[in-house]
């Protein structure tokens, strides 16, 4: 037994959440929009159902509520509804997405939120790939740009939502949503804390993550390959890619709760657990 005395971990706190997810059901890869994308790769369908629904479940008994929106035929991607807006204090920042094969999205989400408890819903005119690209710390908003979402978007988005945000810039064509590099552990505005992976950024994000959140778990290039940085945290239990080894034991020793889970068959269009998840922030009426 070693003799080392050991801090006592770090009592994380976890909050319950309200998630917005779309069944895969119409779920397959036959273009490529992002570098994950072969068309030519075979996609179970009802795996990525099975993957989904436990993904769900795990919210579920996590605490969290799930709501749900149809998905829609032809539009395979729909089970990324991370990308369909973002929504802070009941105020919903619409979508508008840089492909023509998921364009139809955005409006299918619009009436959605409008159905279902946006205080106020406001759809964007650069493009704007939702929560994919735009995290919320609980007091600032790190916005990513470079493959997707414009950074005419950003500005958007602090006007809308009033509040600072941070932009950033992706530079590897793997890693082209924010959310695939980069995930929010703590969102308690007193002390926010996330997890990156430092390449995916040009020189001068780094440097403003480094600056911004000198706690900041640092990923290894293993975790970011399997899309570990794809992560949902409430505050305490972190749902993660289970090939995300290392950042699960670096989240541990931080006093998160890493829970894994099965998202392979998501992951062939480029997608994890966070792709597939919008937080639903404030008011809503469901
Ligand atoms: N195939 C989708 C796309 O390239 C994946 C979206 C993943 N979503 C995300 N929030 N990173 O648009």
């Amino acid at each position: 037994m070693s003799s080392a005395v050991q801090s006592p971990a770090l009592t994380r706190v976890g909050t319950a959440r309200r998630y917005l997810m779309c069944p895969p059901r119409y779920f397959t890869v036959s273009y490529t929009i992002n570098p994950w994308m072969d068309p030519h790769q075979p996609v179970d369908t009802a795996r990525a159902m099975a993957q989904w629904t436990a993904l769900a479940d795990t919210y579920g008994a996590l605490g969290h509520t799930v709501e749900l929106i149809d998905p829609e035929p032809g539009l395979p991607d729909m089970v990324f509804a991370a990308n369909a807006g973002t929504m802070i204090d009941g105020v919903v920042l619409g979508a508008r997405f840089r492909n023509v094969q998921r364009a139809a999205e955005a409006e299918h989400y619009r009436l959605w939120f409008v159905a279902h408890g946006a205080r106020e819903m406001v759809m964007p005119s650069s493009v704007n790939e939702g929560a994919g690209d735009l995290m919320w710390t609980g007091s600032l908003l790190l916005a990513g740009t470079g493959f997707r979402t414009e950074p005419a978007a950003h500005a958007e988005a602090q006007d809308l939502l009033g509040v600072p945000v941070i932009s950033l810039q992706l530079v590897d064509p793997y890693y082209y949503h924010l959310d695939t590099c980069l995930l929010v552990l703590d969102d308690s505005p007193s002390a926010p804390l996330i997890a990156y992976y430092p390449a995916a950024f040009s020189a001068a994000s780094r440097r403003v993550l480094a600056r911004s959140f000198p706690d900041a778990v640092i990923a290894t290039a293993p975790d970011a390959a399997c899309l570990g940085l794809n992560g949902v945290s409430d505050g305490r239990c972190v749902v993660l890619p289970r090939e995300a080894v290392e950042l699960g034991r670096a989240l541990a020793v931080r006093g998160f709760e890493p829970v894994f889970v099965d998202v392979s068959e998501l992951r062939r269009a480029g997608g994890g657990p966070r792709c597939c998840t919008l937080e639903l922030r404030g008011s809503g009426k469901s």
